[in-house]
Formats: structure tokens, C-alpha cells, sequence
């Protein structure tokens, strides 16, 4: 730790939740292994009370020349949202690194995250090291990593009429499973998505909130297309204690804590599609009426702006939560980390987002996959169908098909042996982190490289 001691990384997170929750949480991980901690963030995006919750960093603010209308609208695009902040932050960040690199030589490195690709030649005109974290997991990046092979052999842009073709050259994905995302320009999204690809290729090396035991197929065809180190040092969020760390955007409402105390062991459903998913007023309904069928008790995250064209709860029918007679439980968001970890949770109903997914085999907690958008349907397919510690449903969402799918992860033999494969999963996660383990290794790893990375910034200025 003593050669540590004073050495300074920057580290510049994607400023939505399911990018800020990672790169805060790698910052802590690297904060306890002596490194001084610079976040730098968008000025439109990070409240102000993430410093409070971290006072042993430095939180410094560029600007991002966002409107207001584009700071709102484009929370719903992060596609459109990047690709301004890829173009607009260049000068600000320049400013900033000018002044931060004149007062302090003890800078090490710089780690960006992965769709902030503009920070590559950035780093590169002060001959500053650039690390990338990539926030979602190594199998779903393989897949955007063969975005040019992928047009080549035709199928992308994805057709309707191809949906249940495999993708021979990246099994077990079929058509359906590829990446899509809802954006204004569906061009700008390829383009997008090839950038960041190249923009790591060019880094000093890839950290990965993964597990070698978790992806080793993946990781080991990035080891071989990348001649770059790559780090998986993941999961996150178990190198420190529950609730040592907190990065939600939103404030968790704690009250449901209490109303899972009251529920059976495994027996509550709990139901979130993350930070950004949209559903329409009919998914809605088909979601509340396939829970209130199933019999089953739920724990249901509605974030405002979950519902399309909705505040709130309005297209609930009147006295829909009343008639269930305390089964149910909305939210509008949940200390996540802390409900998964309750014993009255059975299975989580989610959309896969990156960090969803881990914490749910974190805590060996079976799935019920709805992938919404980009790397979501990659990490379904792999829950499904690889690691088996899930269950998709297909199709488009239904009641009787809900109620269907509940029944068979809560009750089911298939159910019985989802749980198993999480809890091996979640024990795997365990001595990966444990001294000797493979993410433990590979931290140590990339504590030694950064110490090792040459910056030369100091001759620039
Ligand atoms: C986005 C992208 O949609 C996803 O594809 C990518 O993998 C990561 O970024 P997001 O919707 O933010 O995902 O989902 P996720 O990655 O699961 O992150 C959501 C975070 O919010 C999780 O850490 C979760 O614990 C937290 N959360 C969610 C809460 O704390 N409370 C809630 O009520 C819901």
C-alpha cells in the first residue's frame, strides 16, 4: 500500500445509475487500496449529495453544454444522450485535466467509462494512461465487439422474419437475443457502439464488474482479440459490506424493508425493471393483473416515468392494491441491494440490466427475465440458457403467461433446480473474492499495473 500512497487516479463515470453505481464502487475499492480518489462528472447529471456519501473524494464538476431539454429528454435516449457527451465534453474535460495536471504530478491514470469514448484522445494529447471500466458484462461486449461481423453477415440491422435464427458465430445467441435500443438515429447507435469497441482496444487495459467463473468463455475470446489486460474483478459490490457505499440517483424508500419482514421465507416476488426501461400502459396492467393472479406476494418497484404517458399509479384500477389485502407492495424505488437480500425474496423479476443481474446471483436469487434494451437481452439469454438461473418470458408480456411463469420459478421442479445453479453461482461469486480467488487475483493485478502505467504528463506540462 506505501507505494500507493498519494498516487491520484480520475475517474469518469457514464452519468447514468447503472453506470454512476459502478464506477463509484470501483473508486471504493480502489480508495481501500490506497489510491486518492478525482471523480469527474457531468454538470447537468450527479446530484450534489453522492460527495456527501463518499467525503474521502474529490468530486469535481466540467460542464456538458446540455440544455435543459436535452438534459431531460435524453435520460429516455442514452444512445442520444452519449453521443452529446462524447462531442461536448471534449474542451471542458481538456480545461479541467490542464489545471489538475499542472497542481498535482502524482496522477496516475485515468478511468473512463467505456461509452465515454472521447476521453481516449483526450488522454491521449497529455500522454495520460486510459483504463476502461465497462459496466456491463464481458459476454454482452463479445457481442458488441462483433457488431462489424455481424452487418457483414447480415444480421444487423435486425429483421423481424429472422428472430429465431441462430447466430452461428456467437452461440447460444439466436437473432432475437442481439442488442437493440430505441434511439431517434438507429445508425447513430452501430456507429456508436463500434467507437467504444476501438476506443478500448486503444486503452492500457479493461476492468470488468465480472467473475472469471461467471464468463470465462467470453473473457477468454476478448483476451484473444484485445491485446490489451483485461481485469474482471467483480462482482462490485460485495468487496465492501451492504450499505458501506451508496450511489442511487433516487432515495430508496426503506419502508418496504419492514413489509417484507412481515412476508414467508422465499416467498415474495420482487419486481424492477432498473433506471431507464419504459413500459406501456397495457404491459402495465397485463404486469399487475399477472401478479394479483398468481397468487404470489410481490414487491414491485414503479419509478415515475416507468409507465409511457403515465405519472404514477393512474391506470391501476380503483382499489386494485386494497383488494389484495396486503399481498402486494409498491414502490417507487428500493434499496435493491438490501431486498434481495431478504430472506422473503423467491425470485426477482427483472430486466437484466448489468448490475441487476449480479446482485440477483449475488445473493442466489432466481430470475424472471423481461430484457428491454441493449446489452439486457444478451444477459437474459445467458441467465436463461448458460448459467440457467432464470427463466425468459417470451413473447409479448401476458397475464395467464405471467401468472404461468411465477408459478414455475416459485413452486416448480424447475424452480427447485433454478435455485440450485444461483446458489452455486452465488458461492463461485463468494471465493472469487476470497485471497487467492480469481477476482481477488485480478485485482491485485491491476493495482500493480497501474502503478507500473507510464505517464508522462508531467513532461507535457
Ligand atoms: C442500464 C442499462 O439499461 C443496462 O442495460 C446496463 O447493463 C446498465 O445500465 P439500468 O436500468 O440502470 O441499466 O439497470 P441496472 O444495470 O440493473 O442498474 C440499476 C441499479 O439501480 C442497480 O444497481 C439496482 O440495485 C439499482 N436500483 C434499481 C435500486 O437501487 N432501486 C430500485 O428500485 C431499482
Amino acid at each position: 500500500m506505501e507505494k500507493q500512497k498519494g498516487r491520484r487516479l480520475l475517474l469518469m463515470p457514464s452519468p447514468l445509475q447503472g453506470h454512476i453505481t459502478p464506477m463509484l464502487q470501483l473508486a471504493h475499492t480502489l480508495h481501500s487500496n490506497g489510491f486518492s480518489i478525482t471523480v469527474i462528472y457531468t454538470s447537468s447529471f450527479t446530484p450534489p449529495h453522492l460527495s456527501s456519501s463518499y467525503p474521502n473524494f474529490t468530486f469535481l464538476s466540467i460542464s456538458d453544454a446540455l440544455s435543459e431539454l436535452e438534459a431531460s429528454t435524453s435520460a429516455s435516449d442514452p444512445v442520444h444522450l452519449t453521443r452529446l457527451l462524447n462531442v461536448r465534453c471534449v474542451e471542458p474535460l481538456k480545461q479541467c485535466l490542464v489545471t489538475l495536471l499542472k497542481n498535482d504530478d502524482r496522477v496516475a491514470c485515468f478511468i473512463s467509462d467505456a461509452a465515454l469514448h472521447f476521453t481516449q484522445s483526450v488522454c491521449d494529447g497529455f500522454k495520460l494512461p486510459r483504463l476502461v471500466l465497462r459496466t456491463g458484462g464481458a459476454s454482452s461486449f463479445l457481442v458488441f465487439a462483433s457488431f462489424p461481423l455481424l452487418r457483414e453477415k447480415g444480421y444487423l440491422p435486425v429483421q423481424e422474419s429472422r428472430l429465431e435464427e441462430p447466430v452461428v458465430e456467437l452461440p447460444p445467441l439466436k437473432v432475437k437475443d442481439l442488442p437493440k435500443i430505441e434511439t431517434r438515429d438507429p445508425e447513430a447507435f452501430y456507429e456508436f457502439v463500434v467507437q467504444f469497441v476501438e476506443e478500448c482496444k486503444a486503452s492500457s487495459g479493461v476492468i470488468w464488474n465480472s467473475f472469471e467463473e461467471l464468463e470465462s468463455s467470453a473473457l477468454a475470446k476478448l483476451r484473444q482479440l484485445f491485446s490489451i489486460p483485461i481485469y474482471p474483478i467483480g462482482p462490485f459490490h460485495k468487496h465492501f459490506p451492504e450499505g458501506s457505499t451508496s450511489s442511487s440517483l433516487l432515495t430508496p424508500d426503506t419502508s418496504c424493508i419492514s413489509w417484507l419482514d412481515t412476508q414467508e421465507h422465499n416467498s415474495v416476488v420482487y419486481v424492477s425493471f432498473g433506471s431507464i426501461a419504459s413500459i406501456t400502459k397495457a404491459e402495465f396492467l397485463e404486469i399487475a393483473w399477472g401478479l394479483a393472479n398468481s397468487m404470489q406476494p410481490f414487491l414491485w418497484v414503479v419509478r415515475p416515468g416507468l409507465i409511457r404517458g403515465s405519472e404514477w399509479l393512474e391506470p391501476l384500477p380503483s382499489r386494485f392494491m386494497e383488494n389484495l389485502g396486503g399481498r402486494g407492495y409498491i414502490v417507487k424505488w428500493a434499496p435493491q441491494e438490501q431486498v434481495l437480500a431478504h430472506v422473503a425474496v423467491g425470485a426477482f423479476w427483472t430486466h437484466n440490466g448489468w448490475n441487476s443481474t449480479l446482485e440477483s446471483i449475488c445473493e442466489g436469487v432466481p430470475m424472471i427475465c423481461s430484457p428491454c434494451f441493449a446489452d439486457q437481452k444478451v444477459n437474459a439469454k445467458y441467465v436463461s440458457d448458460v448459467w440457467r438461473v432464470g427463466v425468459k418470458l417470451e413473447n409479448k408480456l401476458d397475464r395467464e403467461e405471467i401468472e404461468k411463469t411465477i408459478r414455475k420459478v416459485m413452486v416448480g421442479d424447475e424452480g427447485k433446480e433454478i435455485k440450485d445453479n444461483v446458489l452455486d453461482l452465488k458461492e463461485k461469486a463468494k471465493i472469487s473474492l476470497k485471497e487467492g480467488g480469481s477476482s481477488y487475483s485480478s485485482l491485485d493485478g491491476l493495482v500493480t499495473d497501474i502503478l507500473s502505467l507510464k505517464s508522462s504528463t508531467s513532461e507535457v506540462h
